[in-house]
């Protein structure tokens, strides 16, 4: 393996790497814009210019691959590379480059969307000149709208073409590109082909600068002020790793969050907007249809009524349950446990979601067809009680404890019979939408974005959902209300004080899960045992 030294730093790295790539995975900060390790390298920005001995210019560190010399060319006898990147002349050439993309740049950081994460400001901080020699008229474009809720300020633009390999190499459909050439070149869509793929909200994550920007984002907050939560998306099986970023318990947007045994580096656009679909009709307090109007009780009312009513159906033994597979590990495997425990039959049913088409992209990236996004984990919890939910409602059918399936609920007709056959249907669920106007009582609980505990992606990897807001009104965590009926039908105190006591009871329960802990998991998650 070829040995190099960047600055006084000695690595080992594999032949072929690219210079940068091998830097900036030892920790070392070289100043790049248009490399992005997903995307093919153009070396166009020429900001991650550096010194190589043995090389009469300066080379851009992000085409340069490395290679092992013969033993009689190695540089002071061992090293096949050395690299200077604070040297005199490196350093006066980083000037030279920022000076020429600021050119056109309006100095508008204090309105622009991207301040406080923008690259060109870091950068130009770091490493730019205080002032600028050029003293013509800057070139002044207006905004462009290029679709998919994606607008374009040209001004800003510093031509990294991130954006433009994206659409090519990464969503196939190649809708942008750089049109014209020198002063008068910009990003810009085909005639009548606007931006239109659902991974479209990607190519803002991506620009380094603050031209690309996000409809819907631009001018909400400033990025300071914003709590950035690592978690995972739970729109479909794929558990894409998002930073959801929030403040004031609003979220105000979704990013994505790299992870290579997950999603690569990004999401698509269906989990990138998921929080607008939740924000209306939150559940704060448990509420108890009476005469077709919801009127709200407290909780130890509503724990009352369950009992009451699951005496008069025939008790525990009757009792009915679906899990959902939009909920985490933990409430489904509470659930299976009280079924387990009280049920006469032993079984429970999964609440059917409406699913989609799957979709693969060119470079591999997948969305599921399947919207129950922790159904892998949900099976796992439930293994050996699930049944068909037909079977459900034969015999004397009690009291109905369902979980809500976040709006995605399939009322198909074996859910429709089971609804009709149940004197009295307990939904657990945090807004409101068809499937929760059929119960009798609703149980406030965490919804999307405030649920905690672990979800299994369709290939098995298990990963922590950390919860981004807080929870509203009298609401409580999911896994804390199953806990608690299990409580109130069992008699047998829960446990549990938090969602990761759980995680570590499946650990001992669940073979497949045995090593996966709360701190395990870390941000990128663990496969169940015996998936690699
Ligand atoms: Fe190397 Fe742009 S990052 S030239």
């Amino acid at each position: 393996m070829p040995l190099i030294k960047i600055d006084d730093r000695e690595l080992e790295v594999q032949a072929g790497d690219k210079l940068l790539a091998v830097a900036l995975a030892a920790g070392l900060e070289i100043p790049h814009y248009c490399y992005h390790p997903a995307l093919s390298v153009t070396g166009s920005c020429r900001m991650c210019l550096v010194e190589i001995e043995g090389m009469p210019r300066l080379q851009t560190s992000c085409s340069v691959p490395v290679s092992e010399l013969p033993p009689e060319k190695k540089v002071d006898g061992k090293f096949d590379m050395v690299v200077h990147t604070q040297s005199e002349k490196v350093v006066a050439a980083r000037k030279l480059v920022l000076e020429f993309l600021l050119l056109n740049h309006p100095l508008d950081c204090p309105v622009c969307d991207q301040a406080g994460e923008c690259f060109l400001q870091d950068y130009s901080f770091q490493h730019g000149n205080a002032h600028s020699r050029f003293i013509e008229d800057k070139r002044v474009r207006a905004n462009e709208d290029l679709g998919s809720g994606v607008v374009i300020n040209h001004n800003r633009c510093i031509m990294c073409t991130r954006c433009v390999r994206f659409t090519r190499e990464i969503a196939g459909t190649g809708e942008l590109y750089v049109q014209n050439r020198g002063y008068n070149n910009k990003i810009a869509v085909f005639d009548s082909v606007p931006l239109d793929n659902p991974l479209a909200g990607n190519v803002a994550d991506i620009c380094p600068v603050g031209a690309l920007l996000l409809k819907d984002y631009i001018h909400t907050t400033r990025f300071w002020h914003l709590s950035q939560t690592p978690s995972v998306c739970t729109e479909c099986t794929a558990g894409c790793n998002i930073t959801v970023d929030a403040a004031n318990n609003k979220i105000h947007r979704i990013i994505s969050r790299v992870n290579e045994q997950a999603n690569g580096h990004f999401i698509c656009d269906y989990g990138r907007y998921a929080h607008n679909k939740y924000v209306e009709a939150t559940i704060t307090s448990p509420l108890l249809k009476v005469e077709d109007s919801w009127k709200e009780v407290s909780w130890e009312e509503a724990y009352q009524v369950i009992k009451d009513q699951v005496v008069a159906t025939g008790g525990g033994a009757n009792l009915r349950a679906l899990a959902s597979p939009v909920y985490p590990n933990e409430t489904n495997f509470l659930l299976a446990n009280l079924v387990d425990t009280v049920v006469e039959k032993k079984s429970l049913a999964l609440l059917p979601i409406q699913n989609g088409d799957d979709q693969t992209f060119p470079a591999g990236f997948r969305i599921s067809g399947d919207k129950g996004g922790n159904r892998r984990g949900t099976e796992d919890m439930t293994r050996k009680l699930t049944v068909k939910p037909q079977t459900l409602f034969r015999g004397d059918v009690g009291v109905l404890l369902a979980l809500d399936g976040d709006g995605r609920t399939a009322i198909d007709g074996d859910v429709e019979k089971l609804l009709k056959a149940s004197p009295f249907t307990v939904i657990l669920a945090s807004n409101m939408n068809k499937f929760t106007e059929r119960a009798n009582l609703i149980l406030p609980v965490a919804g999307p974005f405030q649920r905690e505990g672990t979800i299994t992606n369709d290939r098995g990897l298990v990963q922590w959902l950390e919860p981004a807001l807080q929870l509203t009104g009298e609401a409580k965590p999911d896994w804390q209300v199953v806990a608690e009926l299990g409580q109130l039908l069992t008699g047998q105190a829960s446990l549990y004080t938090c969602a990761g006591d759980v995680t570590w009871k499946i650990s001992q329960t669940i073979a497949a899960y045995s090593r996966i802990t709360r701190f395990k998991l870390g941000k990128k998650g663990q496969f169940v045992q015996g998936i690699k």
